[in-house]
């Protein structure tokens, strides 16, 4: 039987979970409107809604957390926070921001005009959403093999490099900000991008004048990649290969809530002085300070020493090893996913799983739903319910072409015994797969709708 690393760590203390019954869940499902995200975690036995702030610190970020600086300008904990992103990530300047998608608004805020167009590999739902709340356009440009469950090609978060170069041709420079690329793609697989694409996209935005912004939540998971599959990088430490990967960008946005190990914060990066001015006005009219962007001292240095354990190459063994392990045994178990497994997230391809569901019965959902109906387990819808939106130009819906379920796994928090249980649920749900049955939408916002939307089951 295939064996993931063991893990690198030992348990000091511990966070009772239990698997309510049957009646109780389905209850559950009902009073959420057959969303997953409105189930009290009360009520959840395995959480694989997120790896985002969900993982469990270490006993050095604890130990850093108790020396927080909470002097409101100028904190210890900032400069703390200051030298390591110098080292690791090595920009002009840096804002803390309280989570992700505060770095993307900002950015946004500064950089972006309506009607304008950020290409990226593949935007994740918060940065579509703050690009789209502007009034601008966000585009992805992934290599095909992305859209290919079958492909095994080694970097599917690449960006198709002759689709940039149409792509700008076609809406001229002028009308593009800036460009971007997630590491690793998120809304693709949590599929890495290879040194030499982060290179050739640099190359290729540089040559039309354009800011090369990367969206770094999973930049640790990105380096263990190459060091593990890109020639030439075998002997490179993953620090070696994250600076690297920095020195071609002339910015990055970042959740800390992934590969910092932390439950709250971000940042966003850059080296441009005079967006950095306007960054800063922003950052202060809706975060905070510019030293602690609406996070506590000690959020700081638990991100300070986060960024470095993130970075740990006998912890991504083990990491990225639990998520290799939990996707072969869900193959086993007879459900189709994404290959070769990403790194935070195993991806179940619900529309080859459930083909009598089209996408607009959203057969992402009806897994999302069974799967927590079957086992008490929660994962994530990233199909039509999550990314299908009406065309700007012709008001026709526009639909994903993956309909998938991602099983987030938070960091150093599930044991493989965890990942047992999830496979075997799956597969007891796939063997009677044909029974399941689509959803409709009954309530749903125009942005971010899978966070607060509401479903009734069809055909019952
Ligand atoms: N970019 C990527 C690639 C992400 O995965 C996320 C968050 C964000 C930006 C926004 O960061 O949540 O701190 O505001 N992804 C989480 C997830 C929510 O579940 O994948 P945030």
């Amino acid at each position: 039987m295939k064996q993931h690393p063991p893990e690198p760590f030992r348990i000091k203390m511990t966070e009772p979970i239990r698997l309510i019954g049957l009646e109780a869940r389905e209850k559950a499902l009902r009073e959420a409107g057959y969303n997953v995200f409105g189930i009290d975690a009360k009520n959840i036995f395995i959480d694989l809604l997120t790896d985002s702030g969900t993982g469990a610190m270490s006993q050095h970020q604890w130990a850093a957390m108790m020396t927080g600086d909470e002097s409101y300008a100028g904190a210890r904990s900032y400069n703390r926070l200051s030298e390591v992103m110098d080292d690791i990530f090595g920009f002009e300047h840096f804002v803390p921001t309280h989570q992700g998608r505060a770095a993307e608004n900002i950015l946004c805020a500064v950089a972006l005009e309506s009607g304008q167009y950020v290409p990226s590999n593949m935007h994740f739902d918060t940065t579509e959403g703050n690009i789209r709340a502007r009034g601008g356009r966000p585009t992805n440009l992934v290599i095909d093999e992305a859209f290919d469950i079958r492909s095994q090609h080694p970097f599917k978060g690449n960006m198709d490099l002759e689709k940039l170069e149409n792509f700008i041709a076609e809406v001229g420079v002028e009308n593009i900000p800036f460009g971007m690329i997630t590491i690793t793609n998120n809304a693709g697989g949590g599929q890495p991008v290879s040194m030499e694409n982060l290179r050739a996209v640099s190359e290729v935005y540089h040559r039309h004048g354009l800011p090369f912004f990367i969206d770094a939540c999973r930049f640790a998971e990105n380096a263990y990649f190459i060091q593990q599959r890109e020639p030439g990088y075998a002997e490179k430490s993953t620090l070696e290969i994250a600076r690297e990967t920095f020195s071609l960008a002339d910015g990055a946005t970042m959740s800390a809530k992934k590969d910092a190990i932390v439950n709250i914060g971000g940042f966003l990066a850059l080296n441009d002085d005079e967006l950095f001015q306007k960054v800063c006005n922003e950052l202060i009219l809706r975060e905070g300070f510019v030293t602690y962007g609406g996070l506590a001292g000690r959020d700081l240095d638990a991100i300070a020493v986060g960024l470095r354990e993130g970075l740990d190459e006998a912890y991504l063994a083990y990491r990225l090893g639990q998520t290799a392990y939990l996707g072969e045994r869900i193959k086993e178990a007879g459900a189709p996913i994404i290959e070769p497994v990403g790194g935070h997230a195993v991806y179940v391809d619900a529309g080859k799983l459930l083909p009598h569901i089209p996408p607009a019965e959203f057969p992402g959902q009806a897994l999302a739903v069974e799967l927590y109906r079957e086992g008490g387990i929660r994962g994530v819808e990233l199909g039509s319910v999550a990314f299908a939106h009406p065309d700007p130009d012709t008001g026709e819906m526009v639909h994903p072409q993956l309909e998938l379920v991602r099983l987030a796994i938070p960091r150093r928090t599930y044991t493989q015994s965890h990942m047992d249980y999830v496979a075997a649920t799956l597969g007891r749900i796939a063997e009677r797969g044909e029974s399941l049955r689509g959803y409709a939408i009954t309530y749903a916002p125009e942005l971010m709708r899978h966070f607060t939307a509401r479903f009734e089951p069809l055909g019952e």
